[in-house]
């Protein structure tokens, strides 16, 4: 069984993010989608309504679930015995925290591998914060987040044009 971890903050998931699970989801016969908790970056969505969305949006994934978590992100890949963190690589921009991100997480625990996966092009441009701010002024993020997470949008926001 080989387990493949998919950490982030997720707020909220867009379709970048399912891009990168439906890839992992090829390659690994497990992939948990983990939400971080992530107070530091005072998430919009709790982290409870975070994983519902990503529940709701890969359902159809029968190898795919949806998770939280706290703490150090090498004890939660330890605890659930996966061989692979997954992160999505959209431009070099993202590279520098990345790769620190994937070093230090080695240093501090050395049995697993960190996966870097780029998404379709058509999403590299895409960011949750971009999404957020697209929605909060009112414009249509139709095309870039799942649907249900469109609604969320709109309900938290008011702003977002369905
Ligand atoms: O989507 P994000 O915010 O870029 O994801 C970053 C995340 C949640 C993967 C990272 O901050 C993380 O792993 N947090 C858990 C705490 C931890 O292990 N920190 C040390 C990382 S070297």
């Amino acid at each position: 069984m080989r387990t493949a971890i998919y950490p982030g903050s997720f707020d909220p998931f867009t379709n970048g993010h399912l891009d990168v699970v439906q890839r992992a989801a090829r390659l690994f016969d497990r992939v948990i989608v983990a939400v971080a908790k992530s107070d530091g970056k005072h998430p919009l969505f709790t982290q409870e309504e975070r994983k519902v969305f990503i529940q709701q949006s890969t359902a159809k994934l029968s190898n795919v679930e949806a998770d939280v978590f706290d703490g150090l992100l090498v004890n939660y890949v330890q605890k659930h015995s996966a061989q692979a963190v997954i992160r999505g690589l959209r431009a070099v921009s993202d590279f520098e925290f990345e790769f620190q991100m994937a070093l230090m997480n080695r240093k501090l625990n050395d049995s697993f591998e960190t996966i870097f996966m780029m998404p379709k092009d058509t999403y590299t441009f895409l960011s949750s914060r971009i999404v957020k701010e697209i929605a909060r002024l009112g414009g249509d993020v139709s095309t870039f987040v799942p649907v249900q997470v469109q609604a969320a949008l709109t309900l938290k926001l008011g702003g977002a044009k369905a």
